[in-house]
């Protein structure tokens, strides 16, 4: 477990308010708590919860791959269960909220078979409609010997209506060429882009949370906080309600909390709730350390071969 020294130690970003008093977390949801955090099961948590209360939800769910919090079940019986999950998230979204479901693939006997894929039905059939499907790519996993080695998850963004929350502005990228101006024709001197940066579009390169990601607590399966962000900026406004029922150590909730969002969720291993009731004060205090949304380095050497022998040889391999 990550200590509290540990997680606030050579911050990578910290965001320092005036002073604040330390947050309380609550565990029984009301609309006006800033922050609420459920020891158990996620479908007891969303009994509390009104209907049409949620702006955004934003979560990463067990893949039914066997991992220390969760029990594998035969694919039809998790896809059931999973749809009794997305059912109640459907029914606590706000008509102009978003459902944000991050997954990879789940392997049966060298099979992968894209869990989003399987899951699409399940809000398809609620009356959501697909807005992206995200791609997420980062740098660093196993290494496979009788497939190429994955390197992306993907995010299902689905809104419930038409009217729906869409920040663009606030999720702005630079662009490779930011000044560049028409040099002929009418509005020629005038700028060809957006000053304000692009559209980061729907493939993005994100550094996973690996072991020395700045981030990394004990949990296996961490998503970084600027996946997070991008969708809380996004997809929501200042002071919304922003929901994830699979919590982990709170990287949803965290990013809720950096952007002035009320943030509540459910996780059912205590050691995991524990760390996420920590970081969220942490974030809330401004001294969680994090990595911002910023490009990947790219090493400009030429050194390249020397360095990833290094990393593999630190990997883990299948
Ligand atoms: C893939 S992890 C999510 C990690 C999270 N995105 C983060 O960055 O920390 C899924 C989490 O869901 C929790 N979980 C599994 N079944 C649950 C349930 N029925 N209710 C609440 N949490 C559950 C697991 O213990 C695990 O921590």
């Amino acid at each position: 477990m990550m200590n509290k020294k540990a997680m606030e130690s050579s911050a990578e970003q910290l965001i320092v308010y005036p002073h604040r008093d330390e947050l309380e977390i609550k565990t029984y949801f009301s609309e006006g708590n800033s922050a609420t955090l459920y020891l158990g099961d996620c479908l007891d948590f969303m009994q509390q919860i009104p209907d049409r209360s949620i702006q955004l939800i934003v979560t990463s769910p067990p893949y039914n791959l066997g991992k220390e919090y969760e029990k594998k079940l035969d694919i039809e019986d998790y896809v059931l269960q999973q749809r009794q999950v997305i059912d109640e998230c459907v029914r606590i979204l706000k008509d102009e909220g978003s459902i944000c479901w991050e997954v990879g693939n789940y392997v049966d006997n060298g099979e992968i078979i894209p869990l989003d894929i399987l899951l699409y039905d399940c809000f398809r059939s609620n009356g959501l409609t697909l807005r992206n499907r995200i791609v997420w790519h980062f740098g660093h996993g196993l290494h496979c010997s009788k497939r190429f080695s994955g390197r992306y998850e993907t995010i299902l963004w689905f809104t419930k209506s038409d009217d729906y929350v869409f920040n663009l502005d606030a999720i702005r990228i630079p662009q490779k060429y930011p000044k560049k101006k028409h040099f002929k024709g009418p509005n020629v001197g005038k700028y060809s882009c957006n000053p304000n940066g692009k559209n980061p579009s729907d493939v993005w390169d994100i550094p996973n949370v690996k072991s020395n990601h700045v981030e990394k607590t004990c949990h296996p399966c961490q998503f970084p906080v600027a996946l997070v962000q991008r969708l809380v900026l996004a997809l929501s406004n200042d002071q919304d309600l922003v929901f994830d029922p699979f919590l982990g150590v709170s990287s949803t909730a965290v990013a809720g909390m950096i952007n002035n969002r009320r943030v509540a969720g459910s996780e059912i291993i205590q050691k995991y709730y524990d760390i996420a009731c920590e970081r969220v004060k942490l974030a809330y205090e401004g001294r969680l350390k994090f990595r911002p949304d910023k490009p990947i380095y790219e090493p400009k050497d030429n050194l390249p071969l020397a360095r990833n022998i290094f990393i593999s040889e630190n990997e883990e391999r299948i």
